[in-house]
């Protein structure tokens, strides 16, 4: 049932990963410069398969699993980024979520887009009442994306192990359903 999840806004429809849409996957993910920031940055099709396979859940809203939806351009039926959700473990009341987008497609609000209904469903349709992000305090792009959206700085964890055996800054983000309900009414 979950595979037939669609969330649509005016130019993406966001649907769950699929283990056709590999190909697609590691063409932007795999380049190590854009995803400087990222934990995860496939070698091989085959560690794109693995994700989808065993890294990502296939049901919704699990306490302590990822499930992972993919950005459907609508008008050319391309695949052009991914949104994962962490569900917490113990406190189910909170979801993380992280946006990757290919970066032919950077620059046209495109994540803004998609990360906007992703919050909406997330709160509307699963009574979530916090969503967290966690961000390298160098990812200028995606620190303007989360602060656009209205989370708030909520923690500056300094000096964590990051990407090739670097230590970097950790920024924590938090948006309430009811900070996100009052930005809407304004
Ligand atoms: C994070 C990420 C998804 C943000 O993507 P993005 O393209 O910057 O975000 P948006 O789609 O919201 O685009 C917003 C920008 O496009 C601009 N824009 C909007 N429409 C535009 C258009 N038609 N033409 C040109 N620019 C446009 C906006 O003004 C905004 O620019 P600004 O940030 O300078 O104000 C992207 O940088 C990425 O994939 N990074 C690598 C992965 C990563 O590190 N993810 C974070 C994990 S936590």
């Amino acid at each position: 049932m979950d595979r037939n999840i669609q969330i649509i806004s005016e130019r993406l429809i966001m649907r769950p990963i699929q283990l056709a849409d590999s190909d697609s996957i590691f063409l932007y993910r795999s380049n190590s410069v854009i995803n400087q920031y990222q934990g995860w940055i496939p070698q091989t099709i085959d560690d794109v398969n693995d994700f989808i396979l065993n890294l990502t859940s296939p049901q919704i809203n699990q306490p302590g699993t990822w499930f992972q939806f993919v950005i459907i351009k609508k008008d050319e039926n391309e695949l052009i980024g991914d949104i994962g959700v962490h569900f917490h473990a113990s406190d189910t009341s909170q979801v993380e979520i992280g946006c990757t987008l290919n970066h032919k497609h950077h620059g046209k609000s495109f994540a803004f887009e998609a990360v906007h209904s992703i919050i909406n469903y997330l709160f509307d349709e699963w009574g979530k009442r916090r969503i967290i992000a966690s961000i390298d305090s160098r990812n200028y792009p995606s620190i303007r994306l989360i602060e656009r959206l209205g989370f708030q700085k909520k923690a500056h964890i300094k000096e964590i192990p990051a990407q090739n055996n670097e230590c970097a800054d950790d920024l924590i983000y938090a948006l309430l359903k009811d900070e996100w309900s009052a930005s809407k009414r304004t």
